[in-house]
């Protein structure tokens, strides 16, 4: 009894609401237009509220929507305090936000400021007066005898240095692409322009901020070459500028200056932190609430910005990552858990090898792997009702800038035009950027007109929301199903307070095991061979019909996920 006792007051102290939420990802350019422009909108969030409401997601995080040039979906801003015209108005946000929270849904932004857009105001006073107090709001330097300062390669392709349009031998500083110059981070009164602007959002009343590239903000001062690391003869700016030595004196005061003074939470976008600084990120005194690991996100490719490095992972490779990251997660903090975003291709065809089972079988599996391990879940629009990858057939019919770099580089590093396409084919961002299937009409419900800013997949007749959402047996109904059992029944708490364990299973199941006053456990089989598993107990969750025992021992099917729960621990 004490020992309950003991347990609830832990579980108390422990308690956050950014713990409880599932968040619900959205790229608003692709979720609904309401206006027939082929563009979605803010005002076409908040049409599908019943839509989420529905499925039972708690939180919601929208993609940039600020004044943009665009260069980058909005992830290039030019006024933080405006609303890109095409998105809609202030006005539309401010209804978008009470319309959710009468739902008890809660809206967070996404904070871009590693760099802003070339079309914001400081950066268009930096260029045009050198003399400016603007123009260390940026990165500026000159060049070394006719070449840029060094070789550091951008995330997208070519250097990070761009001349200066009309001065001699002068260039600024980007990390992604030209229409992003960096913010110069060791300018006190840049830091305290971006604390203003974060504290004025917050008090709007948004629930917080998804931190965009955040580790990025300290760069090397010396500015030395990296080592050469292509056939560009550049070395990749990572090495220099991503999570770098001083950074810590800029995120801790990130965090007491805004974060910390509000009800809020904060999920970094935080790239290339090694476990053994997780506490530094999520420990107590953290700079975040919570990060997203990218360890297993990336197991296809031997680096996340370079597409044409893949790997032949096996199912074990991933478990072997996955259990590392909750392990590493679970000593320090709070992790924020994904399958898909913005920048990632579908799950469903990442992930699941087998194409035969790219469709409700593979989608269930992927989404019980990940929605009850040990953190916040985060799905991402479309994942839900098992949306998927979409073959291009040139090149001329991609939208995202990283990968056109991709392909070009790809073509440098030697590999043919087919297999160029194909790398960015099955990584490309625009993957997960075709417009939300909303039913199977030419459009897939997207916009009332025929137009879209983006090429649809086309598979809208067999994958949309409308045919799902009375089907017992669909997508959307097991992720129902899923936030029912995580949110909302009495295994809530060990669900989303309760400790992972890994447990012991053949090399292409992954299994887990969830225990507080209860023990959950999680089985998902990666392959399309039947696996035993070691478990007794009530089934709870299922994506078969049915749960096949051999002498006397349960099997998966192919792909097969079950959440059962074990049997005679409870007092
Ligand atoms: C982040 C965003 C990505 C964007 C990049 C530059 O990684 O998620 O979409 O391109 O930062 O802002
Ligand atoms: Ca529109």
């Amino acid at each position: 009894m004490e020992m309950i006792l003991k347990e609830r007051q832990r579980l108390n102290e422990e308690q956050n609401f950014w713990k409880e939420e599932v968040v619900y990802q959205i790229y608003p350019k692709s979720f609904y237009d309401s206006n027939g422009d082929g563009i979605g909108d803010i005002k076409g969030i908040t049409r599908k509220l019943d839509y989420l409401e529905e499925l039972g997601v708690t939180m919601l995080w929208i993609c940039p929507i600020f004044t943009s040039p665009m260069v980058d979906n909005g992830y290039d801003i030019a006024d933080y305090k405006g609303i890109q015209a095409e998105f809609g108005t202030m006005e539309d946000l401010t209804e978008l936000i009470e319309a959710a929270k009468a739902r008890g849904i809660k809206l967070i932004l996404d904070l871009v400021v590693n760099h802003s857009s070339d079309e914001h105001a400081w950066f268009k006073a930096a260029l045009a007066d050198s003399g400016s107090s603007y123009r260390d709001y940026y990165i500026f330097k000159s060049g070394e005898a006719g070449n840029p300062p060094n070789n550091w390669r951008s995330i997208f392709g070519g250097s990070v240095w761009e001349p200066v349009p009309n001065e001699d031998n002068m260039y600024y500083f980007h990390t992604f692409d030209k229409k992003q110059p960096d913010l110069n981070w060791e300018n006190p009164a840049l830091r305290q322009e971006i604390y203003e602007m974060i504290n004025w959002w917050l008090e709007k009343g948004i629930a917080g901020f998804r931190i965009d590239s955040i580790t990025f903000v300290k760069k090397d001062q010396d500015y030395g070459n990296a080592e050469v690391d292509g056939s560009d003869g550049l070395g990749s700016v990572k090495h220099k500028t991503r999570n770098r030595p001083g950074i810590e004196k800029f995120l801790a005061e990130l965090n007491r200056e805004t974060f910390q003074k509000y009800e809020c939470v904060s999920v970094g976008e935080a790239p290339g932190v090694p476990y053994d600084q997780y506490d530094q990120y999520i420990g107590e005194n953290g700079y975040f609430n919570m990060i997203f690991d990218f360890h297993y996100a990336d197991i296809d490719v031997e680096n996340g910005s370079e597409w044409f490095r893949r790997t032949n992972w096996q199912p074990q490779d991933l478990k072997k990552l996955l259990f590392k990251s909750q392990e590493a997660v679970q000593a320090s903090g709070w992790g924020a858990n994904f399958l898909e975003n913005h920048d990632q291709p579908r799950s469903l065809s990442k992930y699941i090898t087998d194409e035969r089972y790219q469709n409700e079988i593979g989608a269930k599996a992927l989404g019980t792997l990940f929605f009850f391990l040990r953190g916040t879940p985060f799905i991402y629009q479309g994942q839900e009702i098992g949306m998927k990858n979409f073959q291009r057939k040139t090149i001329e019919d991609f939208n995202d800038v990283s990968s056109i770099d991709n392909y070009h580089r790809s073509l440098l590093e030697g590999f043919s035009e087919e297999e160029a396409l194909n790398f960015v084919n099955q990584r490309s961002r625009d993957n997960n950027r075709t417009p939300f299937q909303w039913d199977s009409s030419t459009n897939a419900g997207f916009s009332d007109s025929n137009k879209s800013w983006l090429k649809l997949t086309g598979d809208q007749v067999e994958v949309n929301a409308d045919d799902q959402i009375g089907c017992p047996n669909s997508v959307f109904s097991y992720y129902k199903q899923m936030i029912q059992l995580r949110n909302h029944s009495s295994y809530r708490d060990t669900l989303i307070y309760g400790q992972f364990a890994p447990l012991n299973t053949t090399d292409a199941v992954i299994g887990y095991e969830r225990s507080g006053d209860e023990t959950l456990q999680v089985f998902v089989n990666l392959s399309n061979q039947e696996q035993k598993i070691e478990s007794s107990g009530e089934l709870l969750l299922n994506n078969y019909s049915e749960l096949k025992e051999q002498d006397g021992a349960r099997v998966l099917q192919a792909y097969q996920a079950v959440v059962i729960r074990k049997g005679g621990n409870h007092d």
